[in-house]
């Protein structure tokens, strides 16, 4: 057996890995499309543990496990012995001897680096305070599908420093793209993760900077889920970083706008743009479906 395939974050791929998963999901996408049917997963298992919300991730992953031949287990955290006490890594040893693969959604990066420790079988992270790898995969196939390759585009991060920005910045050494980053003082994304990809970030004092001739400008909301408490006093601090017609004007005509979702209209970006003609952020939220079943394969193959 290969060494088991983990995805943890973006740094758990190459860039030849990534793109061959932007392509297989067009593919997938296009499949899917002509009725062909797929059964590749069949008696294939996934636990998906959630700690936090979620809509698009559990649909996404439980649609392509379920429209693959296979099956997932929704494991709300509340209603499993996690809550009362059992360590993830008791609960790695347990799943893993009866599912193929784990995708847990979670605070801590750190939980998702306990339960690959200690899994025989694939550990996708499905969002943790730190990271959103599996949305950048989303995110990438629509800027492919729209605009070709994104090697040597500019992309514009406005707003919060948070796990989807800290993920743009992994995607934008693989992928090799400028990413411009204009957050309020103190929002800047994770250090470390800015440190390992020096040449292809631009931290810029205010978003208009940072939008100028982008390719593609994007945003997430400004209080992430953990951040609940922050609430009141980041309206106030991030006013100034919504992304308005007029911030987006500042972008080549031709930019695109991308926004993860769940998305606050009249905070973070305005109605006219995330419902104008140059939004394609319900295309990027069906993607998660698609890049859902390309990853599940890939990692599935990889650990034969
Ligand atoms: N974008 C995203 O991960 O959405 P959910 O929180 O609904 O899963
Ligand atoms: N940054 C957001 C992403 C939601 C998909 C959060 O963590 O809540």
């Amino acid at each position: 057996m290969n060494k088991v395939r983990h995805f943890r974050s973006l740094l758990d791929i190459n860039k030849n890995e990534f793109i061959k998963l932007i392509e297989r999901s067009i593919e997938l996408k296009e499949e899917s499309r002509k009725n062909i049917s797929n059964n590749s997963l069949q008696n294939k298992t996934m636990a998906m543990i959630f700690k936090k919300n979620s809509t698009r991730t559990r649909v996404a992953f439980e649609t392509a496990m379920v429209t693959m031949g296979g099956h997932a287990i929704f494991l709300s955290s509340d209603t499993t012995q996690i809550t009362r006490g059992e360590d993830l890594a008791d609960t790695a040893k347990v799943l893993s001897g009866m599912v193929d693969i784990i995708m847990i959604r979670t605070h801590d990066h750190d939980e998702v680096e306990e339960l690959t420790k200690n899994s025989t079988v694939p550990i996708i992270n499905g969002l943790t305070e730190k990271y959103h790898p599996c949305q950048l995969l989303a995110d990438m196939q629509t800027y492919y599908e729209e605009r070709g390759s994104i090697e040597g585009k500019t992309i514009a991060w406005i707003g919060d420093g948070c796990n989807m920005c800290n993920s743009y910045i992994n995607a934008a050494k693989i992928l090799n793209f400028k990413l411009k980053i204009a957050t309020p003082s103190g929002f800047e994304p994770d250090s470390k993760t800015l440190s390992l990809a020096k040449d292809n970030v631009e931290l810029c004092d205010l978003p208009g900077q940072a939008v100028e001739d982008c390719d593609l400008v994007t945003t997430d909301v400004w209080t992430s889920m953990g951040d609940e408490n922050e609430s009141e006093k980041r309206k106030h601090l991030f006013k100034g970083y919504q992304i308005n017609q007029s911030l987006f004007d500042k972008a080549k005509s031709d930019a695109i706008f991308l926004h993860c979702l769940p998305a606050h209209r009249g905070e973070e970006v305005d109605a006219e743009v995330i419902d104008g003609s140059r939004s394609r952020v319900w295309q990027q939220a069906h993607n998660r479906l698609f890049t859902s079943k390309a990853l599940i394969e890939f990692l599935l193959n990889e650990s034969k």
